[in-house]
């Protein structure tokens, strides 16, 4: 069993005998993406620590959106007493892009908080208290309802790019963008575009094409970006041991591994 978190590609041709391949993330591009993996089971990491960290990441750059933290930041810097009347959560609708395990944790903490919500994903998923949207058809009338995106999309063929200028341009003025998915769901040019027209509000960014971001990137002196250095969740020692002691002992057994990815849709 290899447990891995962007391992060199050329490792797989040295272990013969593999049986599983177990993400220590809980994505799995890093090993999909890969030439010549094994044709053996691949399961990601997804715990209720890292999932809860995600939905707790999600609330808070939605709250600091929501309650114009970066307008009263920037205030306070020009000692501005400036107060704006302050909206309550059923007067914003929160888009999620992708509605699985972490999608469905950040819309079940916003909801209970009393943010509207809609979701968009690939397959079509009934989730009580929020509109749903699937596929390519109905991404313009998901974007329409949305006052802050949120994006949680699988990395894949489909998705990479996805945040894009098309995409902006189809949300409502004054939006604002969370990318706690993958660095390469946004074209990034499109982003400081959008943002510099006014178009879009703000955006809070936890992943990036290349990271660490790199020094000279414009992103870092953004005034409407908010960067975290990948740090909306991760892996937990203690949770993901006992995961991945489960999956080998499911082998083990020939019962089937947890969270079990398949390759031909990338998640
Ligand atoms: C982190 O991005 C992960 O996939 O766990």
């Amino acid at each position: 069993v290899a447990l891995v978190w962007k391992a060199p590609g050329e490792i797989w041709e040295r272990l013969p005998n593999l049986k599983a391949i177990l993400s220590l993330g809980v994505g799995v591009n890093h090993v999909l993406g890969q030439k010549d993996v094994p044709n053996v089971p691949v399961a990601r990491l997804l715990d209720e620590h890292c999932t809860q960290a995600m939905a707790e990441y999600v609330l808070h750059q939605v709250l600091r959106f929501h309650r114009l933290d970066p307008d009263y930041a920037e205030q306070q810097r020009q000692r501005t007493w400036q107060f704006h009347p302050a909206r309550i959560a059923r007067d914003r609708c929160v888009g999620i892009m992708g509605l699985g395990e972490l999608g469905q944790a950040a819309a079940s903490m916003l909801l209970s908080v009393g943010f509207r919500l809609s979701g968009w994903s690939r397959t079509r998923k009934a989730i009580a208290n929020v509109s749903c949207f699937a596929g390519d058809a109905e991404l313009d009338a998901f974007l329409q309802t949305a006052d802050i995106v949120v994006c949680l999309l699988a990395l894949t063929a489909q998705t990479e790019g996805v945040l894009n200028a098309r995409v902006f341009a189809a949300l409502p003025r004054g939006a604002f963008i969370i990318n706690c998915a993958r660095g390469e769901h946004l074209a990034e040019d499109d982003l400081v575009m959008a943002l510099d027209s006014g178009h879009l509000a703000g955006a809070a960014l936890d992943v990036f094409r290349t990271e660490p971001l790199p020094d000279s990137h414009p992103f870092w002196l953004h005034p409407k970006i908010h960067i975290t250095p990948h740090a909306a969740t991760g892996t937990h020692a203690p949770s993901a041991a006992r995961h991945v002691a489960e999956n080998i002992r499911r082998l083990r057994a020939g019962e089937s591994l947890l969270n079990v990815v398949d390759p031909a849709v990338g998640y």
